[in-house]
């Protein structure tokens, strides 16, 4: 322990050294000929140099079109990728040291870049801290976790652990991060078994607001370990993850499709599902209600997987009743059925979501709601490409229990009623359609509130994984966990670096 104190002291050492030397080149350049680009990215390139990339370059421009959704493709004035934790710290010092209070040195934290909402992991002329390098997946077989970089996309991750046969409590899409997902939250085909992906972690490392590393467990910084689960990025950068591996070779499941004329039954299959979860803890039910603009036809998809090798398990059996259009369901390995979950990246989004009281009225609602709207769409849309989905998921009692049971996390899940979550998701290909299909979501998704709200049914929780603009997913953690993150926010960022110089994401100073 000592020992190792001694050694990060040395490397925090070196660590503000380069960046009082960074300081120091920026303002000789300032000085000297007057730079075109921000003072931060002057500072930035002097530290960092060829991890540093300006907007003339191809991988700025990689980076950029490699944000899931068009709306977050925004264009910093330059992109780190730090290569290892000390250059994650060595950035933040620099930027942080260097801080002239100009929306240049803002800058945003970026993994996997998923989020939705725009400015949440990218910056437009500030600065996009890219973690895409720290994506690596280390198996530790004699302590029973995997240490797993932010930057890491889940197939990358369930493909290194393959040839071990073990698994984690990971994303259900390929493509996703694995930084954004776990300080979220993090539901998985596991989270009725094993909690959320949050619960799984048994150390966090993350660097802070003054460049120093720090460990984050159930030991040491416990009560950063336990904000770190849910609290987002209020706190620090994580640069790697501990979470712990479970044995996995392969299990059942796949993507069911529907005609939407199998809408009631769907409804109440989905109801009882979720209410009878924690009799069949290894069952994961996921329907998605569309409409495509393309095919002019109303779909039920269901992806449904049984963490275990048993074929047609009796917790599916509502849905084996009805005519389905086609099936994929099988045995696979884990990577193969995430890589069949990823919808098409590159359009734009709008994202809101809602957790209920387990109630089919409120899905019967939103189904009927997102129905009514597609005349409007069809005769005021643009494009030819537009998707509306309504997608549920069971957010059973257990998955709370499972929280508290691992000790703890931010979410503030109910462990005792059952709910389920509504994501409105829709998409589209044209930008001209922006403003329809935003203003179409925010009306279906608040007659959808009110009417749960009549029905006495609303849930308080907001998941910030879904979470939409405007929406306040903090707040919906409940009282005492809102409080929490902000205490450790100031006892772990006491300059404000992560709410002030970080705009992006969801803020506990603006919960
Ligand atoms: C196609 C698709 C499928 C999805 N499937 C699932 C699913 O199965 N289960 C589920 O729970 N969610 C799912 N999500 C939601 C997903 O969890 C969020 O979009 C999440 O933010 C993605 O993580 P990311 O690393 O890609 O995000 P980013 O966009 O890179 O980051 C999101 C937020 O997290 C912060 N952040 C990222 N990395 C760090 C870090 N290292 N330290 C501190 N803060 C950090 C960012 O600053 C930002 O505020 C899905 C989303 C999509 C688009
Ligand atoms: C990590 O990222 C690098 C650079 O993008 C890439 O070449 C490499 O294949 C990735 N590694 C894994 C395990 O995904
Ligand atoms: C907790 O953090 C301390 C301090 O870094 C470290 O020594 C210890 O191994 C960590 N525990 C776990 C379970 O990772
Ligand atoms: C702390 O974490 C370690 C490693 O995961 C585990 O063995 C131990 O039981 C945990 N202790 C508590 C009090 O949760
Ligand atoms: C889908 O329909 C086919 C043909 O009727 C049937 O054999 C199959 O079992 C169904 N699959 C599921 C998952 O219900
Ligand atoms: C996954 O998919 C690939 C390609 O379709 C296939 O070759 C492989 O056998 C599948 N199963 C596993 C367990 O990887
Ligand atoms: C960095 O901040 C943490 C939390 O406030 C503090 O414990 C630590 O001593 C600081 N380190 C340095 C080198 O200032």
């Amino acid at each position: 322990m000592q020992f190792l104190s001694f050694l990060s002291s040395i490397s925090f050492g070196m660590t503000l050294l380069c960046a009082v030397f960074a300081l120091l080149v920026a303002f000789l350049n300032s000085t000297g000929q007057a730079t075109s680009s921000s003072s931060c990215c002057a500072a930035l390139q002097s530290a960092l140099q060829s991890q540093v990339f300006n907007v003339n370059t191809d991988t700025y421009q990689r980076s950029v079109e490699s944000y899931w959704s068009l709306d977050t493709q925004l264009r910093p004035a330059c992109i780190v990728q730090p290569r290892n934790p000390q250059e994650v710290s060595l950035a933040v010092t620099t930027l942080v040291t260097t801080n002239d209070q100009s929306p240049q040195c803002q800058f945003a934290i970026r993994s996997g870049g998923h989020s939705a909402v725009p400015g949440t992991s990218n910056i437009q002329g500030g600065v996009t801290i890219d973690l895409s390098l720290l994506n690596s997946t280390v198996y530790h077989p004699d302590k029973g976790f995997a240490s797993i970089g932010p930057g890491a996309r889940w197939e990358s991750v369930y493909k290194e652990l393959k040839q071990y046969d073990v698994t984690v409590t990971g994303g259900r899409d390929a493509t996703v991060g694995v930084g954004g997902l776990i300080t979220g939250g993090g539901n998985s085909f596991f989270a009725a078994e094993h909690g959320f992906g949050c619960d799984n972690v048994v150390n966090f490392e993350i660097i802070l607001a003054n460049g120093s590393l720090i460990n984050a467990n159930n030991s040491t910084h416990a009560d950063l370990w336990k904000a770190l689960k849910g609290g987002s990025g209020n706190f620090g950068i994580v640069t790697r993850f501990d979470l712990t591996t479970f044995p996995h070779k392969y299990f059942w499941g796949g993507m069911v499709e529907y005609d939407g004329f199998t809408t009631p039954q769907q409804i109440s299959a989905l109801v009882d599902f979720t209410d009878r979860i924690a009799e069949d803890r290894y069952a994961s039910l996921l329907p998605m209600y569309r409409y495509d603009s393309s095919s002019d036809f109303n779909r039920v998809a269901v992806a449904m997987h049984y963490t275990k090798p048993e074929a047609f398990p009796s917790a599916f059996q509502d849905f084996y009743r009805l005519p389905n259009i086609s099936s994929t369901v099988r045995f696979d390995h884990i990577y193969n059925f995430t890589r069949e979950m990823s919808p098409l990246a590159g359009l734009h989004h709008i994202l809101l979501t809602q957790t209920f009281i387990n109630d089919a009225r409120v899905v019967q609602k939103a189904i009927e709601l997102q129905n009514h709207y597609i005349s409007e769409a069809k005769a005021k849309a643009h494009g030819n490409d537009w998707t509306l989905i309504s997608l549920f998921q069971p957010f059973p009692a257990v998955f709370g229990q499972l929280a508290k049971h691992k000790g703890g996390n931010m979410l503030g899940l109910d462990d005792e009623n059952n709910h389920i979550l509504y994501l409105l998701g829709y998409s589209w290909d044209n930008t001209a359609d922006n403003d329809l299909f935003n203003s179409i979501g925010y009306k279906v998704f608040g007659e959808v509130q009110s009417y749960a709200k009549e029905l006495g049914v609303d849930g308080r929780y907001v998941y910030l994984n879904y979470a939409g603009k405007g929406q306040n997913p903090l707040q919906s953690y409940g009282e005492d966990n809102a409080r929490e993150i902000a205490r450790v926010a100031k006892t772990y960022d006491p300059q404000g670096v992560f709410q002030r110089q970080v705009p992006g994401g969801f803020k506990i100073s603006m919960a």
